[in-house]
């Protein structure tokens, strides 16, 4: 049979919260079994009532937990039937209390669920009533008056309810009825009453017989032999002042403390009011605890108190005077509960480690707590440090579960002790802690993370192969294969850009390699991505672009495109009016640089000179312009060797020599041809048409003067013949005449009159200023 929650008597607030939230709470099965059965004794089929396939039972580690000293049943996992272990009497596990019940737990598995299991053992009428003694001696005075109460001894019976004492019965007699009386805790005595007046001459001794009967089937019952002795007029017993002496103890009074002082009067006088007392029946631990002063009746603690070892005792005393009289009477002593036991904290399932992606209301740990105290001081609160992940639950009867409530995350904290702490309700309150570890296991739950959200790399051109170009990192705060991380290049922005042939990259390290020597000049920058990839299964990764950005190195020489250098021998040739003033622009060297910067920043000097100091070249221009004023005995062809320079370091140079004809008119210059020597310099196509446009020039003019000679021969002839004849003309052939040395001499005197006037400074004559070479020819 299966029932519900029952124990809730006084901790509603706690079985409120159960009822309302926790799965595990599975709630409790309610046996009940007679007590005095043997070993082996079927409980009940928990397999069943649990409704747990019986194959589960040991596969889902069911296990039974008693926090009590003794295992009083036992699971069959075969059957899944619970046995008792041993004959199991009520008495002796509950004594006193009524309602004798066994509570354990059946705690399943990984779940942690807990069923409880109370098995009530229910009363047989194994014991009959009893009196501590099977003889009462009662010494009443033959002046005692009628109406007088004498109480009788107390039967016990364990039993409960019917089973137990119900009531007392005495032998037949003609002096004493019997009169029930109750204590103030409400359980009845029998008290001997006194009838009629008593004779000792008539009767001195009364003999009865009190019975003591229970309600069972069939009913029991117990007998104490009552021998009444009636004294002499002046003989008198004492007599205590109470017939039970009732006292309620804290279990923390110190020792030496009065619990209670009997007392006894004696109407006699002398030796016979000498009273003495003594415990006439007393258990050995009692005997122990309790002190009792044989004159003044005061009984003191002689040794602590336990609320929890026994919380109550039961002794009787008996008073004497010098003679043969004495009384006797009952001491009970109640020990109260006082808050003298912290709560305990037992894990009955742990698990030390979940992983870090456990949902909230993962079960981390099952615990019972208890007090061994009682009423307020054993109501347990347990608690766990508030700003953990974690919650206590309230699950079957006084069984917690330790829950996850947040979600876990290993990256920040990878493990936990977790301090559970239970605090009882008492005053002062006394609390338990323990620390449960608690590891957390990791998931691939990071992808790996670049240090940088882009990289910028610069390396200079040239480098060797298989250098190391750079090294970027990424991190993965998992664990494990989870945080271990491979580096591969994916793929990069250049279109056909065979990126595998010029990096690579330590799949493990994040080096980067350049497997060929970079050019500045054909490249400047690559584009690329690296991916990170974890060990996880799934892995995670993460990529991120990378820039090369390729450095100018000085490995370009400056390349002179004017003049040009020389190709078949000849060479290119500057005109310088001789007439130029300082300052004259006669040529401009161009050159350029394939670097870039400093590398291509270039500078132009002049090396050599025919006529150092004549001609000044722009540094950063390149321009060649005359320095001064050219004088006759400057040469007419000057070379110049011009060194242009970068700026690189170490700087490359390149130089190209320069010739400047000084010289006013293209025909000057033809006829400066000749005797200009083979130049080392070079001739460009522009110079080579500029010549041929000069000789073609150069032939209509001399044509024209041949006609013009020949004209005036033949006019000269003609008179001649008139005058002489004509043989010396004859012999002399026109080419020695009008050769080329006799167009010579004429350029000549031309060239004469020319420097004559620009010498002068004054001409305004010749060439203007500008910078044309091929100036109009007079
Ligand atoms: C106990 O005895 C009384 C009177 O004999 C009876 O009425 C009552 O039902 C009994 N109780 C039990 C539990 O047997
Ligand atoms: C938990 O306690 C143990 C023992 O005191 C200690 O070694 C460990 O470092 C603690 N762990 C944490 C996460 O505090």
């Amino acid at each position: 049979m299966t029932t519900f929650p029952q124990d809730c008597k006084m901790r509603a607030v706690f079985c409120f919260i159960f009822v309302n939230i926790w799965q595990v709470v599975a709630g409790q099965i309610h046996y009940s079994i007679p007590e005095e059965t043997g070993k082996g004794y079927l409980v009940g089929n928990i397999a069943k009532d649990l409704k747990l396939e019986i194959k589960e039972l040991s596969h889902r580690g069911v296990r039974l937990f008693s926090s009590g000293r003794t295992q009083h049943f036992a699971l069959n996992y075969k059957s899944g039937h619970l046995y008792t272990t041993e004959r199991i009497d009520r008495e002796e596990i509950c004594g006193w209390v009524e309602k004798c019940v066994l509570n354990f737990e059946i705690i399943v598995g990984e779940s942690m669920k807990v069923y409880g299991v109370r098995v009530e053992i229910t009363d047989i009428n194994d014991n009959a009533p009893k009196f501590h003694s099977e003889k009462m001696e009662l010494k009443i005075s033959e002046l005692t008056l009628p109406g007088s109460q004498f109480p009788l001894y107390e039967a016990q019976d364990p039993d409960l309810g019917n089973n137990s004492l119900q009531g007392y019965k005495l032998s037949s007699n003609s002096y004493f009825p019997l009169n029930m009386q109750t204590t103030v805790n409400g359980r009845q005595y029998a008290e001997l009453l006194l009838g009629k007046p008593l004779d000792r001459e008539e009767e001195a001794d009364h003999n009865l017989v009190l019975t003591a009967y229970d309600g069972g089937n069939p009913v029991r019952s117990g007998t104490v032999q009552i021998h009444v002795m009636v004294l002499d007029a002046n003989d008198n017993p004492p007599v205590f002042s109470q017939h039970i002496y009732e006292v309620n103890l804290r279990e923390d009074t110190s020792i030496g403390t009065t619990a209670v002082t009997l007392k006894a009067t004696d109407l006699d006088e002398g030796i016979n009011k000498e009273l003495k007392y003594s415990f006439i029946k007393i258990t050995a631990k009692a005997s122990q605890i309790f002190h009792l002063d044989s004159n003044t009746g005061e009984i003191t603690l002689a040794e602590n108190l336990d609320y929890e070892d026994s919380t109550r005792y039961e002794m009787e005393a008996q008073v004497h005077d010098g003679g043969e009289l004495f009384d006797q009477s009952k001491v009970i002593i109640f020990v109260t509960d006082v808050n003298d036991n912290a709560p305990e904290l037992m894990i009955t399932s742990i698990i030390n480690s979940v992983p870090e992606n456990s949902p909230p209301g993962t079960a981390i740990a099952l615990l019972k707590v208890q007090d061994q105290d009682s009423a307020k001081n054993a109501e347990v609160m347990c608690s766990v440090p508030s700003n953990f992940p974690f919650q206590l639950m309230k699950s079957y009867g006084s069984y917690y579960s330790l829950v996850t409530n947040r979600a876990l995350d290993r990256e920040q904290v990878m493990a936990y002790n977790i301090t559970v702490t239970a605090t009882d309700h008492g005053t002062p309150s006394l609390s338990t802690s323990l620390i449960i570890p608690l590891q957390i296991l990791d998931i691939n739950d990071n992808p790996p993370l670049f240090r940088q959200s882009s990289y910028v790399s610069y390396l200079l051109e040239n480098n060797q192969r298989g250098a190391s170009v750079f090294s970027l990192k990424a991190d993965d705060p998992d664990w494990g294969e989870n945080s271990r991380i491979t580096y591969s290049i994916i793929k990069s922005q250049m279109a056909d850009f065979p990126l595998s042939s010029f990096l690579s990259i330590n799949s493990e390290t994040g080096i980067i390699y350049a497997l060929s020597s970079f050019d500045y000049e054909e490249f400047r920058e690559i584009h690329f991505q690296v991916k990170a990839q974890d060990g996880g299964s799934p892995p995670l990764s993460s990529s991120v672009s990378v820039t090369l950005f390729i450095l100018d190195q000085n490995d370009n020489a400056p390349e002179i495109l004017y003049p040009s250098p020389p190709t078949d021998g000849s060479t290119g040739v500057e005109l310088a009016p001789r007439s130029s003033e300082p300052g004259y622009l006669v040529t401009k060297v161009v050159a350029v640089d394939a670097d870039s910067g400093q590398n291509a920043w270039l500078s132009y000097q002049l090396l050599k000179a025919t006529e150092p100091g004549l001609f000044t070249i722009g540094l950063h221009t390149g321009e060649i312009r005359t320095a001064r004023p050219f004088l006759d005995k400057d040469a007419l062809k000057q070379s110049l060797v011009v060194l242009v320079k970068d700026n690189g370091q170490p700087p490359l140079s390149a130089s190209v020599t320069v010739t400047v004809v000084l010289a006013d008119s293209i025909p000057e210059v033809l006829t400066d041809l000749s005797s200009v020597s083979a130049p080392a310099d070079p001739q460009s196509d522009l110079t080579f048409y500029l010549v041929v446009a000069l000789a073609f020039v150069s032939c209509l003019f001399f044509t024209f003067l041949l006609v013009l000679l020949a004209l005036r021969l033949r006019r000269w002839r003609n008179s001649r013949l008139c005058d002489s004849g004509s043989l010396n003309f004859t012999e002399v052939p026109v080419s020695q005449f009008v050769g080329i040395s006799g167009a010579q001499a004429f350029l000549h005197s031309c060239c004469h009159d020319f420097s004559l006037t620009t010498d002068s400074q004054k001409s305004n004559l010749g060439f203007p200023k500008g910078n044309s070479p091929s100036s109009p020819v007079k």
